[in-house]
């Protein structure tokens, strides 16, 4: 039995979160009618023996899962699949693990038959405290990241903290810098609560993890409910991600996404501080308690001008300036896309050095 459910209002269709505290629903999965499972390689190995014996093995399709297979030949050879399992519109396509099996898989239940019913069970910490809603579906293009897409959203998502027994390590801090990021947007109140439960949450206690999924789907819930299409507010999410984006690219990817995350809020902290929109108190007392403490990679050596380069392109600018989500006084958000390159530089030097 579940123990809780956040309820997501869409405009596609309206879904269900469901928090788990045994494997029991796995059982019910298994018994829906018409159903093919397509599962990630590694979650697969790690727990076919256990959290996922009531599978059906004849009508699992197990997928190997890495940045390069998140393409349109994954969807084509998958529809293959598919359709020799259960030609049918009224089926039923339940995907379980991380991101990047919920975007291909996303995109094959959006586009099959023009949509077709489709169940999620994220299995990283980042699918389940972020990417899990949203109803966004993404894949790779050349070198060209998350370019074709489609928005649709899963019928249900079920979320079981014991899957992350098995993450590794890296996989682990990229969810962290997600939660952080969210907790931080969310204000003084939860920004607290978060820092409280850091102990809890390296130690991966399943009730620490339980509790913080559930914030972070709240508050994520709050500004997807209000601008499901990203077209004003839920352009606060890339909080980080300005800069974080640009700090993967400079480093070819070395820096798991969370992590450049949690640099990309450094870096843009010290931009809100320099526009003396957040006192250098509060960016130190976010700095000390929440960004430190989830910073689990060593900063990278950085050239500044490949992460300027990065910025310029990325697709969110759209003035002549740089956009950035920045963090204020009171956790307050705002949006600029007028920040300049030397801002960007100057922050750069503030925390990778010259
Ligand atoms: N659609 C969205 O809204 C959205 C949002 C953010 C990110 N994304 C995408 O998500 C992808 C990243 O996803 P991710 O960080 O969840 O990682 P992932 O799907 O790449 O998985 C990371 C690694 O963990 C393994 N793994 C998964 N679950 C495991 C488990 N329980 N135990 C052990 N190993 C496990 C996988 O096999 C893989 O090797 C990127 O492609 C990104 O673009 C999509
Ligand atoms: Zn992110």
């Amino acid at each position: 039995m579940y123990l809780d459910k956040i309820s997501i209002k869409s405009n596609l269709k309206d879904y269900d979160v469901y928090f788990e505290n045994d494997s029991g629903f796995v059982q019910k999965l298994a018994d829906i009618e018409n159903a093919v499972f397509v599962v990630d390689e590694n979650v697969w190995n790690l727990h076919k023996d256990k959290n996922l014996r009531a599978l059906p093995v004849e009508r699992v399709i197990v997928r190997p899962v890495y940045e390069e297979v998140k393409n349109i030949d994954t969807v084509c050879a998958l529809y293959e699949k598919i359709m020799a399992y259960s030609p049918r519109k009224n089926m039923n396509l339940i995907s379980i693990g991380g991101g990047i099996i919920q975007d291909i898989t996303g995109f094959v239940a959006s586009s099959l038959y023009r949509g077709i019913n489709w169940i999620f069970v994220p299995t990283t910490l980042l699918a389940q405290v972020d990417s899990c809603i949203g109803a966004k579906t993404s894949l790779n293009f050349k070198q060209f990241k998350n370019l074709v897409g489609t928005f649709y959203a899963p019928k249900e998502i079920h979320i079981f903290p014991e899957f992350l027994q098995t993450l590794h390590q890296e996989d682990f801090y990229s969810g962290i810098g997600e939660m952080a990021k969210l907790h931080l947007m969310a204000g003084a109140e939860k920004t607290r609560e978060f820092i409280a439960a850091l102990p809890g949450l390296d130690k991966r206690e399943n009730a620490v993890l339980s509790r913080l999924t559930h914030n972070c789907l709240h508050i994520k819930k709050s500004y997807i409910e209000e601008d499901e299409f990203d077209t004003g507010r839920r352009n606060l999410l890339n909080y980080g991600h300005c800069f974080g984006h640009a700090v993967e690219s400079a480093t070819n990817f070395a820096v798991p996404h969370g992590q450049a995350v949690v640099l990309g809020m450094m870096l843009a902290n010290k931009v809100s501080v320099a526009r003396g929109v957040l006192s250098p108190e509060n960016e130190a007392f976010v700095l000390q308690n929440v960004l430190l403490p989830v910073l689990k990679v060593r900063p990278p050596v950085l050239n500044h001008d490949a992460v300027l380069s990065a910025m310029r392109q990325d697709k969110k600018n759209v003035g002549k300036g740089l956009a950035l989500i920045m963090l204020k006084d009171n956790y307050q958000m705002e949006k600029i896309v007028d920040m300049t390159e030397a801002e960007a530089r100057s922050a750069l030097i503030d925390i990778f050095g010259k």
